[in-house]
């Protein structure tokens, strides 16, 4: 049933391309459709399937809608194209990926030789970028599943791209009206039932989905758990998070500067409906648009234009509150950070040289709505004193400018460590949860322990690797990487006596 034994055909715009039958070329069969795959080591790989129609012309802005039946031949050999991006990582200027609206596809990638009546445990990867950029060819999955199967924990690694920036997380009054808000989220719960459907017929087993992703990809994982009142109605029995937990998201109508922005940009300011106005603009004019907007790494990094928001359907309250509430899936998960979460972010800031200037940046961009007495209290429990900041433990170095160490101290743990630690504490006692703190690569110049080091050490392979394999099995992780819910909690102390002992000044 894998392989097809006979000839068939691959109908493509160019005519009719007749194939041999060739053993190293896989085929599974998804509705009424074929889809073609392809061998890469000791996998097979079946890439840029699409789980939803394409969210184009009329579809654009509106929730992701599913297939009713596959038909034909789908040609499932390359990554299908980017969502539209806007901006990158940064120190990465190579050519922007070429990318469409038409993006909402999945990746699979199994071990070669599975018998029809495999059933594997599935990770599903949700990449990240800030909900801004990313694409899942950046992401390769072969060395997880060639892992696995030296582990003899075999398991299926799926992808899936989701809409990006105003694509798929336009804010605004119209948008909340007509109930479209977060639809990259939407885009993302799509994908999740889609593997409901169609995971056996690549040999996985829809019982045993773990959901895992970095970064903006973990948030992601976050929010499938808290969202729909914490059901998690079968998608998924596990998740694993690096870096990134329920972030504080703030009401959709906040985001109304950024609608009528790109309202003025596309001639749809006076139109009557003006979604349906941003609906009908050229893509080349929309996306101009939107390029002018901030990106990850300019001036307001964490702060976002565009990102998810309390819509009132899918978001029905901020995130961090939800798993207060009891609005979460009971499933064991893992959630991790690195040391230094943000270093990374704060490089565009090296004109803050005083606290004042830092204050100034905390009032206008992190902490807009926070009074200045919370304001002028986070500045006194992050004193103006290097050895204190990230990169951790490295007494005076790495000081990229005056308040460097401070915002980033701060910036990391706003968006990182706090919503981990939140996420940790409401859930304790009720299931299943592990931590981790990666100090690994400590010794990068300026940044430390930066974000985004653990996707290097997950895809590597690497021990996190097996620890992800084993929570796919169940398989009980070991007993020092249980959280304690302690692991954190005397880190000043622990890093000025490291920098005293180490540096033998004070
Ligand atoms: C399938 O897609 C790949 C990559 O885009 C392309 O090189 C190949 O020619 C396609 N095959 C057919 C039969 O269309
Ligand atoms: C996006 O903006 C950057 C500079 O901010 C510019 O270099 C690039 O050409 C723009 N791209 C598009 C598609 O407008
Ligand atoms: C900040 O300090 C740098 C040198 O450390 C100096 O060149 C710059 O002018 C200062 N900026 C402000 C706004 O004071
Ligand atoms: C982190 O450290 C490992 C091992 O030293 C190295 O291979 C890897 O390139 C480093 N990663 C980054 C992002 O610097």
């Amino acid at each position: 049933m894998r392989f097809s034994t006979t000839f068939f055909l691959l109908v493509c715009s160019g005519g009719v391309i007749a194939l041999t039958s060739d053993l190293r070329i896989p085929q599974i069969h998804l509705s009424h459709a074929s889809v073609v795959g392809k061998t890469v080591s000791n996998t097979e790989q079946f890439l840029g399937i699409p789980f939803a129609l394409p969210p184009t012309g009329r579809r654009r802005f509106v929730p992701p809608v599913p297939y009713d039946v596959y038909t034909g031949v789908i040609n499932a050999t390359a990554y299908g194209l980017a969502c539209p991006q806007l901006g990158g990582p940064p120190g990465n200027p190579g050519p922007p990926p070429a990318e469409s609206e038409d993006c909402l596809t999945m990746n699979i990638i199994r071990p070669a030789g599975l018998k029809s009546y495999t059933r594997l445990p599935v990770a599903v990867w949700f990449h990240g970028g800030g909900f801004l950029f990313g694409r899942t060819e950046s992401n390769d999955g072969t060395p997880i599943v060639i892992r696995s199967m030296e582990l003899n924990m075999p398991v299926i690694y799926a992808s899936m791209q989701y809409r990006l920036n105003a694509f798929g997380f336009l804010p605004g009054k119209e948008v909340e009206a007509a109930g479209v808000g977060n639809l990259g989220l939407r885009d993302q719960r799509m994908a999740l039932k889609w593997i409901q459907q169609h995971i056996a017929s690549f040999g996985g087993d829809p019982y045993k989905v773990t959901i895992w992703g970095e970064s903006a990809g973990a948030m992601s994982v976050a929010v499938e758990m808290i969202t729909n009142g914490g059901h998690t109605d079968g998608l998924f029995r596990a998740a694993f998070m690096q870096s990134g937990s329920p972030q504080g998201a703030g009401d959709i109508e906040l985001g109304q500067p950024y609608y009528d922005f790109l309202l003025r940009k596309t001639g749809c300011e006076d139109a009557e409906y003006t979604l349906e106005c941003l609906r009908d603009a050229p893509f080349e004019s929309l996306k101009a648009a939107v390029n002018q907007t901030a990106g990850l790494f300019s001036r307001h990094n964490l702060a976002l234009a565009w990102k998810p928001r309390v819509d009132g359907e899918f978001l029905v309250d901020d995130p961090p509150q939800l798993p207060l509430r009891g609005s979460v899936g009971r499933v064991p998960f893992v959630t991790g950070d690195v040391d230094d979460e943000g270093t990374l972010f704060v490089q565009p800031l090296g004109d803050l040289n005083m606290t004042a200037d830092l204050k100034n940046y905390l009032q206008t961009f992190y902490l807009a709505s926070a009074h200045e007495k919370e304001v002028d209290e986070i500045l006194s429990l992050y004193p103006d004193d290097v050895t204190q900041g990230p990169p951790f433990n490295t007494c005076t170095a790495n000081v990229a400018y005056p308040q460097y160490k401070r915002v980033a101290a701060i910036a990391g743990d706003i968006a990182f460590q706090a919503p981990r630690r939140l996420l940790l504490d409401s859930t304790f006692g009720k299931q299943d949860s592990w931590a981790f703190l990666s100090k690994r690569n400590k010794t990068t110049p300026i940044v430390g322990s930066f974000h985004t080091t653990d996707i290097g050490i997950i895809y590597a392979p690497s021990d996190l690797t097996d620890y992800l394999i084993r929570h796919l099995w169940k398989i009980p992780l070991l007993g020092s990487f249980r959280s304690k819910q302690s692991t954190r909690s005397s880190r000043s102390k622990s890093s000025s006596g490291a920098c005293q002992s180490s540096s033998g000044t004070s």
